[in-house]
C-alpha cells in the first residue's frame, strides 16, 4: 500500500512499481480514447474541461504510459535528440510519473502538437486552467528554478493529480511533491497535523511511517479521511475536520 494512493512520489530516486490492484484507467474525455488516466483523475479533468469550456481549446497529448511505451519514447528520443535533451525532458522508464496514470501533458489545440514538449502557455484558456487546477488537485509538477529538486527540466505542459486540498497546500507554500514530502514528514501523525483551511474545513495532514506489520490508526466516527501511500516509507494521513 505504500506504493499506492493519489501521492505517490515518482521520480528519479523512487520507480513506480507497477501492479496496483487499485487503478483503473479510463479515456480522458469522451472524444480522446488514446489517452487514458487513472479512472477518478480522468473524471476530475472532465468535469475541469467543462467548466472552462476547453474541451476542444485544450488537448490532452499524453496520460497514462505502459513500462513499454516510456521505453519507447525514451530510445527514440535518445536518437532523435540526444542524451542532454532526454535526461532532461524524458525519465527514466519506470521513473515517469505517466505510468502512474496520475500525470497528463497538455497542449493548447493547434496544428503541430510536440509530444514531448507540447505548447502550453500561460495566457487565454491554459492561463484559466492554470488558475482553477489546484482546486481541481492538479499541480505544475516541474516548475521553473526547481529542476535541482525535480531532476526534470522546466515542463509547462506536465499536470500531476494529488487531489484538492494538497494541490491548494502545495500551491500555497511553493512546494514541489518533493518538497511537500518532505514537509509533510514534520508533521508525524498522532501529533499536530499540518493544518490548512479548505472552504468550510479544517484539512489536518499527517506522515504515518509503515511498520513492518500491519499499521493502525484511529479515526474518530464518521469524520471523512483518506490515506495515500508515499512510495517511499508510509503514508500521508488527510483528514477533513468540519468547522462548524
Ligand atoms: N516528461 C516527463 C518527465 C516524463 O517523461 O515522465
Ligand atoms: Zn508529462
Amino acid at each position: 500500500m505504500v506504493h499506492t494512493g493519489h501521492l505517490i512520489l515518482v521520480n528519479r530516486n523512487h520507480p513506480y512499481r507497477e501492479g496496483s490492484p487499485y487503478k483503473t484507467l479510463a479515456p480522458v474525455d469522451a472524444t480522446n480514447n488514446n489517452v487514458l488516466l487513472e479512472r477518478r483523475v480522468a473524471s476530475v479533468y472532465d468535469k475541469l474541461m467543462d467548466e472552462l469550456y476547453a474541451r476542444n481549446r485544450i488537448t490532452a497529448v499524453s496520460g497514462w504510459r505502459s513500462q513499454r511505451e516510456q521505453e519507447q519514447i525514451y530510445s527514440e528520443s535518445l536518437l532523435e535528440n540526444g542524451a542532454d535533451f532526454t535526461a532532461k525532458y524524458v525519465a527514466l522508464p519506470g521513473h515517469s510519473e505517466h505510468q502512474t496514470g496520475l500525470a497528463v501533458d497538455l497542449a493548447l489545440n493547434q496544428p503541430d502538437i510536440d509530444f514531448i514538449r507540447p505548447y502550453f502557455p500561460y495566457t487565454g484558456v491554459c492561463g484559466a486552467f492554470r488558475e482553477m487546477a489546484g482546486r481541481f488537485g492538479f499541480i505544475e509538477r516541474y516548475p521553473e528554478g526547481k529542476e535541482n529538486i525535480t531532476g526534470i527540466a522546466y515542463e509547462p505542459w506536465h499536470f500531476r493529480y494529488v487531489g484538492a486540498p494538497h494541490a491548494m497546500i502545495m500551491e500555497q507554500m511553493g512546494d514541489t511533491l518533493e518538497e511537500y514530502h518532505a514537509r509533510i514528514r514534520q508533521f508525524p501523525y498522532g501529533r499536530d497535523p499540518l493544518q490548512y483551511d479548505f472552504g468550510s474545513s479544517k484539512i489536518e495532514v499527517s506522515y504515518l511511517p509503515a511498520g513492518k506489520e500491519i499499521v493502525t490508526f484511529d479515526i474518530e466516527g464518521d469524520t471523512p479521511y483518506s490515506v495515500s501511500g508515499n512510495n517511499m516509507d508510509g503514508f500521508v494521513v488527510t483528514v477533513w475536520r468540519s468547522s462548524r
